[in-house]
């Protein structure tokens, strides 16, 4: 009786600190605890005297940092991670393009050119028919890479007083939906690639766009867009007010 005690507790001791060690293990796998950085921001709305970066449009920062959670982060979702591509479902070939951790399997940080998942971009992938890249969102990766490649996380990164298609919409619709959305028809028959049809689509689904964009939990996980990740508050309120004043142009 006694020795059965002594075993189980052995046992039961054995096994917390397997699981453990392997709970260790995931969080410095995924390196997302170690080298988040969080940037420094304006609240959202405040005027700043910085000019808005140009590689990245829309956004008003007071540094250069490239941030990944808004800038790179939705440009591998949505041109790499669609459903039946590299999603974390069907992750083609083991790559996932829908997580900072996975990302990293492809990045050197500071050496793009030996970085496969930059590379490759254009090369090869998206493969043929599918929206490609722009240059300009070609070079946010590679600035991001240059800069280190770290899981920087911005919460305040636009100027929710800038909405017009031109300055603010237009980039966000590209890096955000443009690979799934970008060149018609578009996934579900959804084409968001220019403003006339763009402001078509949302004029006669308002309440569906607002619902999938704001993640609302009357939709399925499906039609919460953009697939993957919400977008932070400041971009969805950018587009809010853009449909709210009558879409300018
Ligand atoms: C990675 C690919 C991908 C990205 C990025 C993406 N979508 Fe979608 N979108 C889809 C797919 C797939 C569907 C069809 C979902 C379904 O089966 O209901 C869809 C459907 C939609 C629908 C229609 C939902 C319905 O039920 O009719 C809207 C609206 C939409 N997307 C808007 C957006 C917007 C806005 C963005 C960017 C902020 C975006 N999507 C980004 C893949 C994507």
């Amino acid at each position: 009786m006694h020795k059965i005690n002594f075993y189980s507790t052995i046992l039961f001791l054995l096994s917390i600190l397997v699981t453990a060690c392997h709970h260790d293990n995931i969080t410095i796998n995924s390196g997302i605890s170690m080298d988040t950085i969080l940037v420094a921001k304006p609240p959202v709305g405040t005027p700043t005297t910085t000019p808005a970066t140009p590689a990245s449009g829309n956004v008003a920062t007071v540094s250069d940092t490239v941030c990944f959670n808004t800038d790179i982060l939705p440009l591998y979702v949505s041109y790499c991670g669609s459903s039946g591509c590299h999603d974390a479902t069907t992750h083609k070939s083991g790559v996932i393009t829908t997580d900072y951790g996975h990302i990293m399997n492809g990045i050197r940080a500071k050496n793009s050119s030996s970085s496969s998942y930059y590379t490759i971009i254009n090369n090869g992938m998206p493969p043929r028919g599918s929206t490609q890249m722009t240059s300009t969102q070609i070079a946010l990766i590679k600035k991001w890479i240059d800069q280190g490649a770290l899981n920087t996380q911005c919460t305040n990164v636009c100027d929710t007083t800038s909405f017009t298609y031109a300055e603010a919409i237009q980039t966000i619709m590209a890096n955000n939906c443009g690979g799934c959305h970008g060149t018609m028809p578009g996934s579900l028959n959804v084409y968001l690639g220019d403003y006339t049809s763009t402001k078509a689509y949302i004029t006669a689904n308002k309440t569906l766009f607002l619902n999938a964009i704001n993640y609302a939990s009357t939709l399925t996980t499906l039609q919460q867009m953009p697939p993957s990740a919400k977008m932070v508050n400041c971009k969805i309120i950018q587009i809010q007010k853009w449909i709210q004043n009558g879409y300018p142009q």
